[in-house]
């Protein structure tokens, strides 16, 4: 493991409780988060929306954390998702939130690291959603993501960070402060990234709140193509 997964590994197992409560908060907390973190409900709505819009496939979710967005696109109709996890303590809570679910049959949680992992399939539909901008290197993580996308129809939905003057330094200072570094996307590093990658078209939306949401497919027509 480098240097900068153990920092990640080790600020979200730390963080696990805290970055779950974003889900759950109904007070006066809740309704803060709602507002000064709104892209962490719409990245999930968004996903919803993609994964009915390419026919409701089996999904593999990146990064998936306490499953929350799994657990959702379970209650959305998904026959089979799978989750991957490396910080422990999100995945404790994430195998007791899914047992105590009624989608425990439905739903595989890995823990691993999935830069490194090696499964024996690839997937008509990758999420990550709040994962890659902890990576300096985008264009990296989307060559080894690509291997894990279906290679003739596949299609890799995710967020990334975009600066933005009102939320780019506080952002990028707290996390340095908090040991995890966080780097920010353009639509042409991102074009570049999932270019480099194999993927034909990439389309790169506004995702609320200082983050893009860029779905990356390997072969429909949908999108800017990539040349
Ligand atoms: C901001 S959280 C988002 C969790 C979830 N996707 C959500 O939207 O609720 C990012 C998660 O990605 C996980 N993560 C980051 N890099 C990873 C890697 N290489 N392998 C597995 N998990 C990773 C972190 O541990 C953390 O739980």
């Amino acid at each position: 493991m480098t240097d900068e997964h153990a920092h990640i590994r080790s600020y979200f197992d730390t963080g696990a409780a805290a970055f779950d409560r974003l889900y759950t908060s109904q007070s006066w907390r809740g309704a803060l988060d709602r507002v000064l973190r709104p892209s962490v409900y719409r990245r999930l709505e968004l996903a919803v929306e993609l994964y009915r819009e390419v026919g409701r496939p089996d999904i593999l979710d990146l990064g998936s954390g306490t499953a929350r967005t799994a657990l959702a696109l379970c209650d959305a109709g998904a026959r089979a998702v799978t989750a991957i996890e490396f910080a422990p303590a999100m995945v404790v809570q994430a195998r007791a939130l899914v047992a105590a679910s009624p989608h425990a049959d439905r739903l595989t949680l890995v823990e691993a690291d999935f830069l490194t992992w090696q499964p024996d399939r690839r997937w008509p539909l990758v999420l990550a959603l709040g994962v890659f901008e902890y990576f300096r290197d985008l264009r990296a993580v989307l060559a080894r993501v690509a291997a894990l996308v279906d290679a003739v129809d596949g299609t890799l939905g995710f967020t990334v960070r975009r600066f933005t003057a009102l939320r780019g330094p506080v952002r990028a200072a707290r996390y340095r402060l908090a040991g995890c570094p966080i780097y920010f996307a353009t639509r042409r590093s991102i074009t570049r990234a999932c270019r480099d990658a194999g993927f034909a078209h990439v389309d790169i939306r506004d995702g609320g709140a200082g983050s893009y949401w860029v779905v990356a497919r390997v072969g429909s027509p949908r999108g800017e193509r990539l040349e």
